[in-house]
Protein backbone atom coordinates (compact mmCIF):
# COMPACT_ATOMS: atom_id res chain seq x y z
CA UNK A 1 0.00 0.00 0.00
CA UNK A 2 2.64 2.46 1.15
CA UNK A 3 4.31 1.86 -2.82
CA UNK A 4 0.66 2.54 -4.00
CA UNK A 5 0.63 6.21 -2.01
CA UNK A 6 4.36 6.79 -2.77
CA UNK A 7 3.63 5.71 -6.57
CA UNK A 8 0.42 8.19 -6.30
CA UNK A 9 2.69 11.46 -4.99
CA UNK A 10 5.40 10.96 -7.70
CA UNK A 11 2.51 10.87 -9.81
CA UNK A 12 0.96 13.79 -9.00
CA UNK A 13 4.26 15.82 -9.13
CA UNK A 14 5.32 14.82 -12.65
CA UNK A 15 2.23 16.05 -13.49
CA UNK A 16 2.38 19.32 -12.15
CA UNK A 17 6.22 19.23 -13.12
CA UNK A 18 4.88 18.79 -16.97
CA UNK A 19 1.99 20.81 -16.73
CA UNK A 20 2.53 23.17 -14.30
CA UNK A 21 6.08 25.02 -15.46
CA UNK A 22 5.98 28.46 -15.35
CA UNK A 23 8.00 31.47 -16.46
CA UNK A 24 9.97 29.75 -18.51
CA UNK A 25 9.52 30.00 -22.09
CA UNK A 26 8.62 27.46 -24.46
CA UNK A 27 7.93 26.74 -27.97
CA UNK A 28 6.08 23.41 -27.21
CA UNK A 29 2.22 23.60 -26.90
CA UNK A 30 0.81 23.31 -23.30
CA UNK A 31 -0.37 20.00 -22.55
CA UNK A 32 -4.23 20.49 -23.38
CA UNK A 33 -6.66 17.36 -23.42
CA UNK A 34 -8.99 19.50 -25.52
CA UNK A 35 -7.02 21.83 -27.85
CA UNK A 36 -10.59 23.55 -28.75
CA UNK A 37 -8.37 24.37 -32.23
CA UNK A 38 -6.29 26.46 -30.79
CA UNK A 39 -3.82 25.59 -32.43
CA UNK A 40 -4.12 26.29 -35.77
CA UNK A 41 -1.27 25.81 -38.73
CA UNK A 42 -0.03 29.65 -39.50
CA UNK A 43 3.21 31.46 -40.15
CA UNK A 44 3.51 34.57 -37.58
CA UNK A 45 4.61 38.09 -39.30
CA UNK A 46 8.50 37.92 -40.93
CA UNK A 47 8.85 34.32 -40.90
CA UNK A 48 10.01 31.96 -43.39
CA UNK A 49 7.84 29.46 -45.40
CA UNK A 50 8.74 27.17 -47.59
CA UNK A 51 5.84 27.91 -49.85
CA UNK A 52 7.35 30.78 -52.02
CA UNK A 53 10.03 30.51 -53.54
CA UNK A 54 11.69 33.97 -52.09
CA UNK A 55 11.21 31.59 -48.79
CA UNK A 56 9.16 34.61 -47.20
CA UNK A 57 5.95 33.96 -45.77
CA UNK A 58 4.71 37.34 -46.51
CA UNK A 59 3.51 38.88 -49.70
CA UNK A 60 4.17 42.49 -51.04
CA UNK A 61 1.17 43.82 -51.77
CA UNK A 62 0.58 44.38 -55.49
CA UNK A 63 2.17 47.03 -56.83
CA UNK A 64 -0.26 50.50 -56.72
CA UNK A 65 -1.72 49.39 -53.95
CA UNK A 66 -2.77 52.46 -51.27
CA UNK A 67 -3.00 52.69 -47.93
CA UNK A 68 -6.89 53.71 -47.44
CA UNK A 69 -7.61 56.07 -44.19
CA UNK A 70 -9.73 58.40 -43.63
CA UNK A 71 -11.94 59.88 -40.92
CA UNK A 72 -14.69 59.35 -38.95
CA UNK A 73 -16.94 62.25 -39.63
CA UNK A 74 -20.63 60.31 -39.10
CA UNK A 75 -21.93 63.21 -38.18
CA UNK A 76 -21.73 65.49 -41.02
CA UNK A 77 -24.35 64.18 -43.22
CA UNK A 78 -22.60 62.95 -46.94
CA UNK A 79 -18.77 62.80 -45.90
CA UNK A 80 -17.67 59.11 -46.43
CA UNK A 81 -16.98 56.61 -43.48
CA UNK A 82 -14.05 55.08 -44.62
CA UNK A 83 -11.57 52.77 -42.33
CA UNK A 84 -11.55 55.45 -39.96
CA UNK A 85 -9.09 54.58 -37.49
CA UNK A 86 -6.71 52.70 -39.68
CA UNK A 87 -3.71 55.19 -40.27
CA UNK A 88 -5.24 58.28 -38.09
CA UNK A 89 -3.63 60.47 -40.90
CA UNK A 90 -6.51 63.77 -39.78
CA UNK A 91 -4.27 65.33 -37.11
CA UNK A 92 -7.48 67.56 -36.58
CA UNK A 93 -9.38 64.59 -35.65
CA UNK A 94 -7.19 62.13 -33.97
CA UNK A 95 -4.49 65.01 -32.27
CA UNK A 96 -6.77 67.94 -31.97
CA UNK A 97 -4.07 69.83 -33.87
CA UNK A 98 -3.61 71.65 -37.10
CA UNK A 99 -0.21 72.38 -38.15
CA UNK A 100 1.34 72.88 -34.05
CA UNK A 101 -1.55 75.41 -33.46
CA UNK A 102 -4.03 73.35 -31.40
CA UNK A 103 -7.83 73.10 -33.09
CA UNK A 104 -10.14 75.80 -31.68
CA UNK A 105 -13.44 74.05 -32.49
CA UNK A 106 -14.99 70.89 -32.10
CA UNK A 107 -14.42 68.73 -35.87
CA UNK A 108 -17.66 67.43 -35.48
CA UNK A 109 -21.19 69.01 -35.98
CA UNK A 110 -22.40 69.78 -32.87
CA UNK A 111 -26.36 68.91 -32.73
CA UNK A 112 -28.56 67.49 -29.79
CA UNK A 113 -27.35 63.81 -30.54
CA UNK A 114 -23.64 64.36 -30.41
CA UNK A 115 -24.46 66.24 -26.97
CA UNK A 116 -26.11 63.62 -25.33
CA UNK A 117 -23.54 61.52 -26.02
CA UNK A 118 -21.29 63.39 -24.56
CA UNK A 119 -23.01 63.81 -21.35
CA UNK A 120 -23.82 60.54 -20.93
CA UNK A 121 -19.80 59.67 -21.32
CA UNK A 122 -18.84 62.70 -19.27
CA UNK A 123 -21.16 61.00 -16.54
CA UNK A 124 -19.23 57.71 -16.98
CA UNK A 125 -15.58 58.73 -17.53
CA UNK A 126 -14.94 62.41 -16.14
CA UNK A 127 -17.64 63.06 -13.54
CA UNK A 128 -16.26 60.57 -10.54
CA UNK A 129 -13.25 63.21 -10.41
CA UNK A 130 -14.81 66.45 -12.39
CA UNK A 131 -18.16 66.49 -10.69
CA UNK A 132 -21.34 66.92 -12.51
CA UNK A 133 -20.82 70.06 -12.78
CA UNK A 134 -17.49 70.65 -13.60
CA UNK A 135 -16.08 72.09 -10.87
CA UNK A 136 -13.73 70.17 -9.61
CA UNK A 137 -15.53 68.32 -6.59
CA UNK A 138 -16.63 64.78 -7.84
CA UNK A 139 -16.78 61.89 -5.57
CA UNK A 140 -13.62 60.62 -5.57
CA UNK A 141 -12.46 64.47 -4.02
CA UNK A 142 -13.98 62.66 -0.81
CA UNK A 143 -11.69 59.82 -0.74
CA UNK A 144 -8.60 61.92 -1.05
CA UNK A 145 -7.80 63.24 -4.53
CA UNK A 146 -7.03 67.08 -4.20
CA UNK A 147 -6.43 69.38 -6.81
CA UNK A 148 -8.68 68.09 -9.33
CA UNK A 149 -9.71 70.67 -11.83
CA UNK A 150 -12.84 72.68 -12.34
CA UNK A 151 -12.83 72.70 -16.22
CA UNK A 152 -15.99 75.11 -16.66
CA UNK A 153 -14.64 78.00 -15.45
CA UNK A 154 -13.52 81.18 -17.43
CA UNK A 155 -9.77 80.12 -17.36
CA UNK A 156 -11.27 76.48 -19.14
CA UNK A 157 -13.26 78.62 -21.74
CA UNK A 158 -10.36 80.11 -23.24
CA UNK A 159 -8.27 76.67 -23.59
CA UNK A 160 -8.47 75.48 -26.98
CA UNK A 161 -10.40 72.31 -28.15
CA UNK A 162 -7.58 70.99 -29.45
CA UNK A 163 -5.90 70.92 -25.46
CA UNK A 164 -8.69 69.80 -24.09
CA UNK A 165 -8.79 66.89 -26.75
CA UNK A 166 -5.11 66.59 -25.33
CA UNK A 167 -6.02 65.99 -21.99
CA UNK A 168 -8.60 63.28 -22.65
CA UNK A 169 -6.40 61.33 -24.57
CA UNK A 170 -2.85 61.71 -22.92
CA UNK A 171 -3.43 63.45 -19.79
CA UNK A 172 -1.99 66.46 -18.00
CA UNK A 173 0.14 66.01 -14.29
CA UNK A 174 -2.10 63.69 -12.10
CA UNK A 175 -4.76 63.14 -14.52
CA UNK A 176 -4.36 59.73 -16.37
CA UNK A 177 -4.89 59.44 -19.98
CA UNK A 178 -8.14 58.42 -21.06
CA UNK A 179 -7.34 57.86 -24.87
CA UNK A 180 -7.63 54.54 -24.10
CA UNK A 181 -10.82 53.93 -22.98
CA UNK A 182 -12.47 56.49 -24.66
CA UNK A 183 -13.41 56.47 -28.58
CA UNK A 184 -11.72 59.45 -30.57
CA UNK A 185 -15.72 60.20 -31.75
CA UNK A 186 -16.80 59.82 -28.17
CA UNK A 187 -14.00 62.54 -26.80
CA UNK A 188 -15.10 65.28 -29.13
CA UNK A 189 -18.68 64.25 -27.63
CA UNK A 190 -17.42 65.03 -23.87
CA UNK A 191 -15.59 68.27 -25.32
CA UNK A 192 -18.83 69.33 -26.89
CA UNK A 193 -20.79 68.30 -23.75
CA UNK A 194 -18.40 70.45 -21.25
CA UNK A 195 -18.70 73.57 -23.64
CA UNK A 196 -22.27 73.49 -23.07
CA UNK A 197 -21.96 72.61 -19.43
CA UNK A 198 -19.93 75.97 -19.03
CA UNK A 199 -21.65 77.78 -21.31
CA UNK A 200 -24.94 76.70 -19.16
CA UNK A 201 -23.24 78.30 -15.63
CA UNK A 202 -21.80 81.52 -17.38
CA UNK A 203 -24.91 82.84 -19.19
CA UNK A 204 -26.65 85.92 -19.58
CA UNK A 205 -29.64 87.00 -20.64
CA UNK A 206 -28.59 86.73 -24.52
CA UNK A 207 -27.96 83.27 -24.31
CA UNK A 208 -32.06 82.98 -23.77
CA UNK A 209 -34.30 83.37 -26.54
CA UNK A 210 -36.19 86.60 -26.85
CA UNK A 211 -39.27 84.24 -27.47
CA UNK A 212 -39.09 83.17 -23.80
CA UNK A 213 -37.53 85.94 -21.77
CA UNK A 214 -40.50 86.83 -20.26
CA UNK A 215 -41.28 83.40 -18.46
CA UNK A 216 -37.71 84.26 -16.95
CA UNK A 217 -38.75 85.12 -13.22
CA UNK A 218 -36.34 88.27 -11.80
C1 LIG B 1 -9.31 60.09 -11.80
C2 LIG B 1 -9.76 61.45 -11.77
C3 LIG B 1 -9.99 62.15 -13.09
C4 LIG B 1 -10.79 61.75 -14.15
C5 LIG B 1 -11.62 60.48 -14.26
C6 LIG B 1 -10.72 62.80 -15.11
N1 LIG B 1 -9.89 63.80 -14.68
FE1 LIG B 1 -9.45 65.50 -15.68
N2 LIG B 1 -8.15 66.02 -14.20
C7 LIG B 1 -7.95 65.34 -13.02
C8 LIG B 1 -6.93 66.01 -12.25
C9 LIG B 1 -6.42 65.55 -10.88
C10 LIG B 1 -6.52 67.11 -13.01
C11 LIG B 1 -5.44 68.11 -12.64
C12 LIG B 1 -4.17 67.56 -13.24
C13 LIG B 1 -2.95 68.32 -12.84
O1 LIG B 1 -2.81 69.47 -13.25
O2 LIG B 1 -2.14 67.71 -12.13
C14 LIG B 1 -7.30 67.10 -14.24
C15 LIG B 1 -7.19 68.01 -15.26
C16 LIG B 1 -8.02 68.10 -16.35
C17 LIG B 1 -7.96 69.10 -17.38
C18 LIG B 1 -6.89 70.17 -17.48
C19 LIG B 1 -7.21 71.36 -16.71
C20 LIG B 1 -6.12 72.37 -16.80
O3 LIG B 1 -6.27 73.40 -16.19
O4 LIG B 1 -5.11 72.14 -17.50
C21 LIG B 1 -8.98 68.86 -18.26
C22 LIG B 1 -9.33 69.66 -19.50
C23 LIG B 1 -9.65 67.67 -17.81
N3 LIG B 1 -9.05 67.24 -16.65
C24 LIG B 1 -10.72 67.10 -18.43
C25 LIG B 1 -11.21 65.83 -18.14
C26 LIG B 1 -12.21 65.16 -18.91
C27 LIG B 1 -12.94 65.73 -20.11
C28 LIG B 1 -12.40 63.95 -18.32
C29 LIG B 1 -13.29 62.83 -18.78
C30 LIG B 1 -12.97 62.23 -20.02
C31 LIG B 1 -11.50 63.86 -17.18
N4 LIG B 1 -10.81 65.04 -17.09
C32 LIG B 1 -11.40 62.77 -16.33
C33 LIG B 1 -8.58 64.18 -12.65
C34 LIG B 1 -9.43 63.43 -13.45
Amino acid sequence: MRWVFLGLAMLTALIIREMGTRGTVSDRRPLMVFSDMDFQPRYNPQAAGPFFADGRAMRTPPAGTVPFGGTDYECDAGSPRQNPDLLREDDVYYRGKKGTAWVTANPLRVDMKLLQRGQERYGIFCAPCHGATGKGNGVITQYGLTGVAGITDALHALMPEGQFFDVISNGKGRMMPYGPQIKVRDRWAIIAYVRALARSQNAGITDVPESIRGELKP
